[in-house]
């Protein structure tokens, strides 16, 4: 089969399409043969050797696919051979085949095809749990999404708008704020000449917002803990911007505030039980047609290092995919 294998750190360019071993699963996996794999931000700090989990050389990235079962390990009773599924291997996606333990795969809704299935978990699990369990949002609250038409930032807006927050999406160019738009936020705002503060004070009577949802960090992190309401909480989800803030203890005190970490691996880890009713509570919005995932950028698995390029040269808009084979 073929996959996308990493045999040494740096860009995407180094980053080899060929042909290796067929895989089999073993106890309680399935193989997948994957139709789609999405590629999130963690993957292009992965190649670099710069995340927090770097897994052994040689290895192929992508945590996210949807595809069919074709095989299944010794024990595996609740899947069955030829299932569509969306699944979250912690690597090894960005190839024809990929063998993950059932813990990590879903059967998918009828309505969804292979590319929404493979962009679905990370961004909308961790948002819904950032939202939902981190903040403790409430109806009627503002919130402000950092960000907004990246993958984790879109997902945010669709959801705190499900949840009946009043939404500001805010991101670096009008193009994005167009872009995000289709997830209807009450406000765009546009903080491509480096203003935020002053910018959501206008807009929220000069009391800043309630939650702050924070991929970026660094100057926009600065800003955001200055113009955050009484009692407001920012969400600690990713530092895409490349420097990790801190937080000013005294900014905490004057506004009643807190600053909240968000971390999707230690919550599922910590808190199964609730970690599984998020992902169905997940799948059955997407059923009843209240979450529309919109996949912009769909590249052929040759395509590889254009679709990498989206996320280096800072173009994300949505989700970015890779079809591995035509559904
Ligand atoms: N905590 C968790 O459990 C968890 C789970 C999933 C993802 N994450 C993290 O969340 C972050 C976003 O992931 P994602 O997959 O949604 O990424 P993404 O689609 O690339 O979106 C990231 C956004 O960051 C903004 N950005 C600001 N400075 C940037 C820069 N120098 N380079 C690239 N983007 C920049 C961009 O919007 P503008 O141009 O509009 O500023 C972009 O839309 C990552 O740090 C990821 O590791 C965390």
């Amino acid at each position: 089969m073929k996959a996308l294998v990493c045999h040494s750190y740096g860009t995407s360019e180094n980053l080899v399409l060929e042909n290796v071993n067929d895989l089999a699963p073993d106890k309680g996996q399935v193989l997948v043969e994957v139709f789609a794999a999405s590629l999130n931000f963690p993957d292009t700090l992965q190649i670099q050797g710069k995340y927090q989990f770097q897994p052994p050389m040689p290895f192929t990235p992508g945590s996210e696919v949807g595809g069919i079962v074709r095989a299944l390990g010794p024990g595996v009773s609740e899947f069955q051979v030829g299932d569509r599924v969306m699944a979250t291997p912690s690597i090894g996606g960005m190839a024809e085949q990929v063998v993950v333990a059932t813990s990590g795969v879903r059967k998918i809704p009828d309505n969804m095809d292979f590319k929404t299935a493979a962009g679905f978990a990370m961004v909308y699990t961790t948002s819904y749990h950032a939202l939902k369990q981190r903040a403790n949002i409430k109806p009627g609250e503002t919130l402000l999404v950092l960000g907004a038409s990246g993958g984790v930032g879109m997902a945010a807006v669709e959801l705190g708008k499900m949840m009946g927050a009043r939404v500001i999406a805010a991101a670096s160019s009008d193009e994005k704020l167009d872009f995000v738009r289709q997830a209807d936020p009450d406000e765009l705002l546009n903080y491509g000449d480096g203003e935020l503060k002053e910018k959501v004070k206008a807009l929220t009577d000069d009391k800043g917002a309630d939650v702050i949802y924070d991929p970026v960090g660094g100057n926009l992190f600065d800003q955001a803990t200055r113009c955050i309401n009484w009692n407001g909480r920012i969400l600690v989800v990713g530092f895409t911007s490349g420097r990790i803030p801190e937080y000013k203890a005294n900014l905490a005190l004057l506004k009643g505030a807190s600053m909240v970490g968000v971390f999707l691996g230690r919550f599922r880890k910590e808190e199964p039980v609730e970690y599984e009713k998020n992902f169905a509570e997940l799948l059955e919005f997407y059923r009843q047609g209240k979450l529309k995932p919109i996949i912009t950028q769909t590249f052929a698995m040759e395509e590889y290092v254009a679709a990498f390029n989206v996320f280096s040269e800072r173009r994300v808009m949505g989700k970015v995919v890779l079809q591995i084979r035509q559904e």
